[in-house]
């Protein structure tokens, strides 16, 4: 990474919070950090601008972005004009867990950019539980006179594993970006449960595993919810059209075998072979000469879910022929790590 890019980012204060939202207001792409991973922020009002996403992140233009707002009243305007009064009975139950790691897709208003939804009938939209993010967005309505939406996907190159410091969205896009603002590492540090409104009254899909279950979104919607899938699949894929098999990949092939299981040593002697668990790591070293790192020392899934982006991109960077991992139960944030890390396993 060049000086210059490692310039780009600046401690949230104020006046870089301010800062921020000339530069969205300007129509340029910006770092921004959420309470689930860091973002590439655009306005999303401005085709341009949105524009600059894509080519900067290389995504295919196939693959839709979510709008962020700062409050679920902001986000009507995003929805369909022709509203049943059952849909926005859910919209209103599900929308209780913003601010949060949460984005909801209903049917898209009219007004929404063609090149922000992909052409689709449908927009994702959020409510980013994170300050500067919060400030931004208030700060943004506030000099533009009106709500602007703010379009951002993830702030990594496609495909690869997700930002979850100030210092991923440099070492990945820095070139691209104005600037980034420093909000400290992500609390979840896995993207928003997505969950889709259907425009009929079939019944809620899950398309994304996160910190929100599909049990707490049943639970506030009073009806059943139709989870993810656990394997990646074809069905999904048309669904939600960004959850391809293969993403979140490291560079480095990712091995990823049962929790309760060793590993094969099927590995040559010679390969430089990095295993991370997860829990303690202190009795399995005892066997093993290899590096062993852990997610989550403390055994807690929260903890591994903040720590999994950057544990994955740190072992990426030291050139390790093969990174194998011993996956955890799939039971509360289990099921979204799995997922990751089962796509991030994903070869071709
Ligand atoms: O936590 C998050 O959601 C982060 C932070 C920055 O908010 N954002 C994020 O965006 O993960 P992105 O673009 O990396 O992932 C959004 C996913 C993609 O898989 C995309 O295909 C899907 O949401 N998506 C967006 N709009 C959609 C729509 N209208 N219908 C179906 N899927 C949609
Ligand atoms: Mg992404």
């Amino acid at each position: 990474m060049t000086i210059s890019v490692g310039r780009k980012i600046f401690p949230a204060t104020d006046e870089a919070i301010a800062r921020a939202a000339q530069h969205l207001l300007e129509g340029r792409l910006i770092g921004l950090p959420t309470e689930t991973v860091y973002g590439l922020a655009a306005r999303g009002d401005d085709a341009s601008a949105v524009r600059q996403i894509f080519a900067a992140k290389n995504r295919p233009q196939s693959n839709p972005l979510i709008l962020h707002v700062a409050t679920a009243a902001d986000a009507m305007s995003l929805m369909s004009e022709v509203n049943s009064s059952d849909r926005q009975h859910r919209f209103e139950r599900v929308s209780k867990f913003w601010p949060g790691p949460l984005t909801i897709i209903v049917p898209r208003s009219r007004a929404i950019l063609d090149c922000v939804t992909a052409g689709g009938d449908t927009v994702a939209i959020r409510v980013p539980d994170h300050p500067v993010a919060l400030a931004v967005l208030r700060q943004l309505a506030q000099i533009a006179g009106h709500v602007v939406p703010v379009a951002a996907p993830s702030a990594n190159q496609a495909n690869y594993v997700s930002p979850t410091t100030a210092r991923h969205v440099a070492d990945g896009l820095g070139e691209h970006i104005s600037m980034i603002l420093d909000g400290g590492a992500c609390r979840v540090g896995l993207e928003s449960t997505i969950v889709l409104l259907p425009a009929d009254d079939s019944p809620p899909r899950v398309l994304r595993s996160g910190a929100i279950s599909p049990v707490q979104l049943a639970e506030a919607l009073d009806e059943p919810v139709i989870g993810p899938t656990a394997e990646p699949s074809h069905a999904v894929e048309v669904a939600a059209p960004g959850q391809f098999a293969k993403h979140y990949s490291p560079r480095t092939p990712l091995r990823l075998y049962p929790g309760d299981r060793p590993s094969p040593p099927s590995h040559l002697k010679t390969d430089h072979v990095l295993k991370i668990v997860f829990g303690p790591i202190a009795d399995r070293t005892l066997h093993d000469p290899q590096c062993v790192w852990s997610f989550n020392a403390d055994g807690q899934l929260a903890t591994a879910a903040a720590q999994l982006y950057a544990v994955l991109r740190r072992a990426d960077a030291l050139g390790f022929d093969t990174i194998e991992v011993n996956g955890c139960e799939e039971v509360g944030l289990g099921v979204a790590i799995m997922d990751r890390l089962r796509r991030a396993s994903h070869q071709d």
